[in-house]
């Protein structure tokens, strides 16, 4: 089954706890956390002090997503802080093997990003090392931008290409992703939903997480 893993950058940071435990009762796989330095992307977010915080008050596991310039000098400091799943972009890694190896070295699982104009091929020497692809469904930098739809057949060639090495690397979908949009991605192959501002803005999160399930 699907799982789905609530962005917190759209949560209200005021009570960023609350709003945690209110995803995790809502039936939460994930805890998605996406993190910005102002420089692979055009904002800023949040550090490892939230994963940190984070991990105090849930069991489920952190989904960590780097939108960083040169990664491998914070891998370390994100597994420490609690990152179950570390994922890091393609096209900030210069030497991706090693630091994929690094993450997975440090006792994470390792995920590696493409945004929506990176094509499959830079994972070709990389992907039976992979625990998860995280494939952008959106340019990263904002949560509540639109769905880009061409990204469809990029899922469903990884999957192909997943099932035929006989892998059980997980793909992951990022931006605009909700009940409207849910069954898509799905349907093309996509295991893990990140979502932010379709539950972190909707009255009833259990209600729409259980939305977004009846949908896939
Ligand atoms: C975009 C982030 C996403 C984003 C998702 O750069 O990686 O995780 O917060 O937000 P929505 O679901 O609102 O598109
Ligand atoms: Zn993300």
């Amino acid at each position: 089954m699907g799982k789905i893993s609530p962005s917190i950058l759209s949560a209200d940071f005021t009570r960023l706890g609350e709003e945690v435990e209110a995803v995790e009762q809502a039936g939460a796989d994930y805890i998605h956390v996406d993190v910005m330095d102002g420089h692979f992307v055009p904002n800023i977010t949040i550090g490892p002090m939230i994963v940190k915080a984070v991990g105090r008050i849930t069991r489920i596991p952190q989904d960590v997503h780097l939108m960083i310039a040169d990664p491998d000098s914070f891998i370390d400091v994100f597994v420490k802080a609690g990152a179950d799943i570390l994922t890091v972009h393609a096209e900030a890694a210069t030497h991706l093997h090693r630091t994929v190896h690094q993450i997975k070295a440090l006792g994470a699982r390792a995920g590696v990003s493409l945004n929506p104009a990176t094509p499959l091929d830079v994972l070709d020497y990389i992907l039976p090392d992979l625990d998860m692809v995280l494939l952008m469904t959106v340019n990263p930098g904002f949560e509540g931008q639109a769905f880009i739809p061409e990204v469809i057949p990029k899922i469903q060639r990884l999957k192909e290409r997943i099932d035929r090495l006989g892998l059980q690397t997980e793909i992951e979908v990022d931006g605009g992703i909700g009940p409207d949009t849910i069954n898509r991605v799905s349907s093309a192959g996509a295991d893990v939903f990140v979502a932010g501002s379709a539950i972190f803005y909707s009255d009833d999160y259990r209600k729409t997480i259980q939305l977004m399930r009846d949908e896939m």
